[in-house]
């Protein structure tokens, strides 16, 4: 079945999302290097002195995946938990943390870090228990982005935040069709180089064809009880961070 069509009801991307990550995951923090030019981790930063944890916050870093997020939030001071469907991806993560790990210890709490296995449109937290939650490249793989902020929102505390990182759908159209076929290409031959199958990290333009963009996104958020949404344009509108704030 053409990619395009595996992906084009909820049902399907969610399967196509599960197998397509635990597939790519002892790749993951490689192709993210490379497909970013070694850009990804000066933006996760950015996103991380945008969420400026106090000590002691309690974090939540959706789809998580290999945990970089988590772990910046971490060494920050946060007591975070990362969350990913994909148990490969919370495997890796997880052998990441030496043991006693013990991120910075400022103030009278403890900073913490664990790795949990579930999914973000059906969070295995109380409402209002953290004061952050993050993601990088979560909502533009969720079958139901409604849903899933929907989820942020409970979880996060009155006052708390969401920040978001991801791939930005341009709004002008010749931008947009330059943009996807730059990363068709380029995801196509790392498919072919990596694992025999161009279609792997087609996935990516696949999958910003069918996201809203980043305007969309802010008006979703506001939509949905978050309040002050707005996105920081990232490599001059190509990719976004959100903010947006529980009231
Ligand atoms: C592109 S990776 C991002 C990993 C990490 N956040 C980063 O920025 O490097 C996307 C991650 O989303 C996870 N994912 C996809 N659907 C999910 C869901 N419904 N719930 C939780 N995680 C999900 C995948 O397993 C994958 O690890």
């Amino acid at each position: 079945m053409p990619l395009r069509d595996s992906i084009a009801t909820p049902d399907g991307k969610r399967r196509y999302v599960r197998v397509l990550f635990a597939t790519i995951a002892d790749r993951y923090d490689f192709i993210t290097v490379a497909l970013s030019y070694g850009q990804d981790r000066r933006w996760k930063r950015r996103l991380v002195d945008l969420a400026s944890p106090r000590a002691g916050a309690r974090a939540l870093d959706l789809a998580t995946g290999t945990g970089d997020i988590a772990f910046a939030l971490a060494a920050r001071g946060a007591n975070v938990v990362g969350l990913d469907v994909t148990h490969r991806m919370i495997e890796l993560a997880q052998s990441k943390v030496a043991p006693g790990f013990q991120p910075r210890d400022r103030g009278p709490t403890r900073a913490a870090l664990r790795f949990v296995v579930g999914d973000m449109l059906a969070l295995p937290f109380p409402d209002a228990s953290f004061d952050i939650v993050t993601t990088g490249y979560g909502l533009r793989n969720v079958p139901d982005l409604t849903l899933a902020i929907r989820e942020i929102h409970r979880v996060l505390k009155p006052g708390g935040q969401m920040l978001s990182l991801d791939f930005n759908r341009p709004s002008n159209g010749l931008v947009r069709a330059v943009y996807l076929m730059y990363l068709n290409t380029v995801g196509a031959t790392l498919g072919w180089m990596l694992h025999r199958d161009p279609d792997t990290y087609r996935y990516i333009p696949a999958s910003i064809r069918q996201y809203p963009g980043a305007a969309a996104v802010v008006r979703l958020l506001e939509e949905q009880g978050l309040s002050g949404a707005r996105y920081y344009p990232v490599l001059g509108g190509l990719m976004a961070i959100h903010r947006a704030v529980r009231t």
